[in-house]
């Protein structure tokens, strides 16, 4: 029989010490893990960059550690994300080390404890060398699916076996081995060249150097192949103890304010009526889409909850919500800087969601069984879409361009259409496959386990 739930307190006094990324899909899962091990007896430090700092008020059971970084100035378009990303790796290195190396002495000092670990965003290589120096194992949080890992390396060998460009024409075909994602799912374009920093990026984020292992924000019943095959070329122990959210205590991870008063108005909305609309904290579209996407919306009928960031119209433009619009939609939809979207998700008057389906997004909705329509923009966005309609067959995709009156037919057939309701049922399955996975006995369940254990046995 195996040796279930280690005691809490067990692990008082071993420290892990967390370095997120300062992005919200990524700041988020950290947080979440945080909050797991702390369940599980461990005390959380959290060294994060200056720029974008969490809040410590959400979390007054960790120990709060900010790093000098000089950042400043950095928003979230892409290219400048890579900027950031390395800016971050570059900056961060030396106060990392000068505090670890502290904390050691304080902590041995003082009361005998010890840091156990360092676990950090995959993206923050910086980290392994700073564990490496001072003698601390190290692990990789990632918060996104293992097939994205994949799709990684497969644009590195195109590009090594002289692929990219790679011909248009092509797109549509499945890559070899990446089944069932196309050469159109790759998470970055590949029809032109791939510029060199992107492909340090690349290079970077699938290299987890002497850490030893993987943390997934992923559950093993929703990508087991892709998981086994990957865990082929790593030969670490893999964690997959997904859905965090699920298996932490609800805490707000937000940069922005959630504005709650959505919650009041969904109160008084109809089971399943309402479509949720949000764009996740980065991705942005223009003018043109902002504008159709409103006339969708409006001309559906269908009552909406609609995210719009400050920044969710590209660049330079200044939008405005055209005119009649607010009129014509009145008290049917309801428009909100941020939302508090786990709850929103969990709110039984919400039927449907228009997502850019990053990893978070998609996994909340998941769990609270709300079908989708993916309108994805980069990265593993691509290929979460791509399960969501074509895997898991719980999502309706907008591969084209995006006007006013395809947006009105594909909302009506998700909220309204025989299609939406199949694929909600589709859904509650797989949120229930999901849930068992939490219990006693269950794959999530047995993975934290496991990686408790992992985690004790550094300091036995
Ligand atoms: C990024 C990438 O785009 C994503 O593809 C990758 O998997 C993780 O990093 P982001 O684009 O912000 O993240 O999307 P997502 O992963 O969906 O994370 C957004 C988070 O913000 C979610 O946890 C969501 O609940 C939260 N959110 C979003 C809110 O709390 N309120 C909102 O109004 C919108």
């Amino acid at each position: 029989e195996r040796n279930v739930e280690l005691e809490p307190c067990r692990n008082k006094g071993r420290i892990v010490v967390l370095v997120p990324l300062p992005l919200q899909g990524h700041m988020t899962p950290m947080l979440q893990l945080g909050t797991i091990l702390y369940s599980k007896g461990f005390t959380i430090v959290v060294a994060h960059s200056e720029f974008r700092p969490p809040n410590p008020l959400n979390h007054p059971e960790f120990i709060f550690q900010p790093l000098s970084d000089n950042l400043s100035g950095y928003d979230a378009f892409f290219m400048n994300l890579l900027n950031l990303i390395s800016d971050i790796n570059a900056k961060c290195r030396a106060p990392l080390e000068k505090y670890i190396v502290q904390l050691m002495q304080d902590q041995k000092l003082q009361h005998g404890n010890e840091v156990a670990c360092i676990i950090y965003d995959g993206l923050l290589h910086f980290v392994d060398s700073v564990a490496t120096c001072v003698k601390i194992p190290s692990i990789v949080l990632r918060p996104s699916p293992a097939i994205c890992m994949h799709s990684y390396h497969h644009i590195l060998q195109l590009h090594a076996q002289n692929l990219i460009p790679f011909p248009e024409s092509r797109l549509e075909e499945p890559v070899p081995e990446l089944h069932p994602l196309r050469f159109k799912d790759l998470p970055y374009p590949i029809t032109c060249e791939i510029p060199e920093r992107l492909l340090d990026f690349l290079a970077s984020s699938i290299d987890i150097r002497s850490s030893l292992a993987i943390i997934w924000n992923m559950a093993d019943i929703l990508e087991h192949p892709a998981l086994s095959a990957l865990q082929q070329h790593y030969k670490v122990p893999f964690f997959p103890i997904g859905p965090f959210h699920k298996m932490a205590a609800a805490t707000s991870t937000s940069f922005l304010e959630e504005d709650r008063s959505c919650i009041a108005w969904l109160d008084k909305q109809a089971s399943n009526s309402v479509l949720y609309i949000s764009l996740g904290s980065i991705a942005c579209v223009d003018e043109k889409e902002m504008s159709e996407t409103a006339w969708g919306l409006a001309n559906s009928g269908i009552p909406f909850l609609w995210v719009v960031r400050s920044d969710s119209v590209n660049e330079k433009q200044h939008w405005h919500f055209p005119e009649g619009f607010k009129a014509l939609v009145g008290e049917r939809g309801l428009i909100v800087k941020w939302a508090p979207q786990k709850e929103v998700l969990a709110h039984r008057a919400v039927g449907g969601f228009w997502s850019h389906c990053g990893w978070n997004s998609t996994f909340e909705s998941i769990c609270e069984g709300v079908p989708m329509i993916c309108r994805p923009h980069f990265g593993d966005q691509l290929i979460n879409a791509r399960y969501l309609t074509y895997v898991w067959k719980v999502g309706l995709n907008i591969e084209n361009v995006l006007d006013r009156e395809s947006m009105e037919t594909t909302i009506r057939r998700l909220m309204l259409g025989i299609e939406g309701k199949e694929m909600r049922k589709r859904m509650l399955d797989i949120k229930e496959k999901l849930e068992a996975g939490m219990l006693k006995g269950g794959s999530a369940y047995e993975s934290l386990n496991d990686l408790t254990e992992f985690i004790t046995s550094f300091l036995a």
